[in-house]
């Protein structure tokens, strides 16, 4: 998931660099890189306030908690259930397994945490009748369900949730977690569907290998915090936060058109390929239904130096955004011997 592949140079200074100077401070103060961090991301997506966890299930934990505290002071106690889709993933913590909407990760630590439903991909009278029976506190998306497969969501249906949130003053919550900070050929994935989400969890490659998550909140939520409401120890460290600083800054318009380009020669090498049944995905992460099973061709694609993973039945890819030219068509060509002998 790192954006700039492992031990890149300019995260490196910025890392080091903070850490000579202040490596941890208390909550209790803001440091530079963290309130500058905050400040770009605002500037780059609109959003106005920003929470730093460690994590995307915490970015998506305090995304669920903002939503909840707003739609209950709003319409009332009863208005807590936040609608997933099925097969999301959201994380690992109790609230966000509950969130994800794949049984099998549920199966082992029953009794979930209740407020939370699921509903097809595209089955916005299920989101009505939800809604009409009791008010719905939010709605949790992935605009490419990332461990679901890599399934990028229909435009019409993200349009759709999108007007009925708005009209029904129910927070909608993207989950870039996997999808953000360039992966999806823009800067988040939600920018390719022409809507303005009012929450945006992001984690994973804002890192650029340290742990982080990010809950930006937009105009609607922005206030809904108070102090004391909502809190991390190490989120926003300095040292992790001018590492993002120096990851978020360098994707820019050129760096995004090198992931759509990228994105183009995978699927246009990959579609109709020997041993490919189906190419999914959206910019540097794309899924590959093969005849073979996926964990053999990733078997062999390890074994010849490439490093793949799955994602259900289908291969996942997530190269690195800037990845050289040269050795993406390298990897690719291990990929298709792969699919294909
Ligand atoms: C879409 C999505 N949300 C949340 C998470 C959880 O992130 P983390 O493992 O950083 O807690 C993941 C991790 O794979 C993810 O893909």
């Amino acid at each position: 998931m790192n954006g700039f592949g492992a031990a890149d140079d300019l995260w490196l200074r910025a890392v080091t660099e903070q850490l000579g100077r202040i490596p941890h401070s208390s909550n209790l103060y803001y440091t530079e890189p963290c309130a500058k961090l905050a400040e770009l991301l605002c500037a780059r997506t609109g959003m106005k306030k920003v929470f730093f966890g460690n994590s995307g299930a915490e970015a998506n934990e305090c995304a669920i908690k903002v939503a909840r505290k707003y739609s209950a002071e709003k319409k009332g106690p009863n208005c807590y259930t936040v609608v997933t889709l099925k097969n999301s993933f959201h994380g690992r913590t109790l609230a966000t397994l509950s969130a994800t909407g794949q049984d099998h990760y549920h199966e082992l630590y029953q009794p979930l945490v209740p407020g939370f439903t699921h509903i097809a991909p595209g089955d916005m009278a299920a989101l009505r009748a939800i809604d009409e029976k009791t008010p719905v506190a939010g709605i949790m998306i992935e605009c490419v369900q990332g461990e679901g497969g890599v399934v990028p969501l229909q435009a019409d249906f993200v349009k759709a949730l999108y007007d009925y949130a708005q009209a029904n003053d129910i927070p909608l919550i993207v989950d870039e977690v996997q999808t953000g900070n360039g992966r999806s050929g823009a800067l988040y994935s939600y920018m390719n569907f022409g809507i303005q989400p009012d929450i945006v969890s992001t984690a994973k490659g804002l890192g650029g290998g340290l742990p982080i998550g990010a809950c930006l909140m937009g105009d609607k939520v922005k206030d809904v915090f108070g102090p004391g409401d909502h809190g991390s120890t190490f989120g926003g460290n300095p040292a992790v936060c001018a590492g993002a600083i120096s990851i978020l800054t360098r994707i820019d318009d050129a760096l995004l058109a090198g992931v759509r380009e990228r994105s183009a020669y995978i699927f246009d090498q990959l579609t109709g390929a020997p041993g490919v049944e189906s190419v999914s995905g959206m910019g540097l992460m794309i899924g590959i239904k093969t005849v073979k099973p996926a964990r053999e061709v990733v078997a062999k694609c390890i074994e010849n130096g490439v490093l793949a993973l799955t994602a259900k039945d289908r291969v996942r890819l997530l190269p690195a955004l800037n990845i050289p030219m040269d050795l993406l068509e390298k990897a690719v060509a291990v990929l298709k011997a792969a699919c294909g002998e």
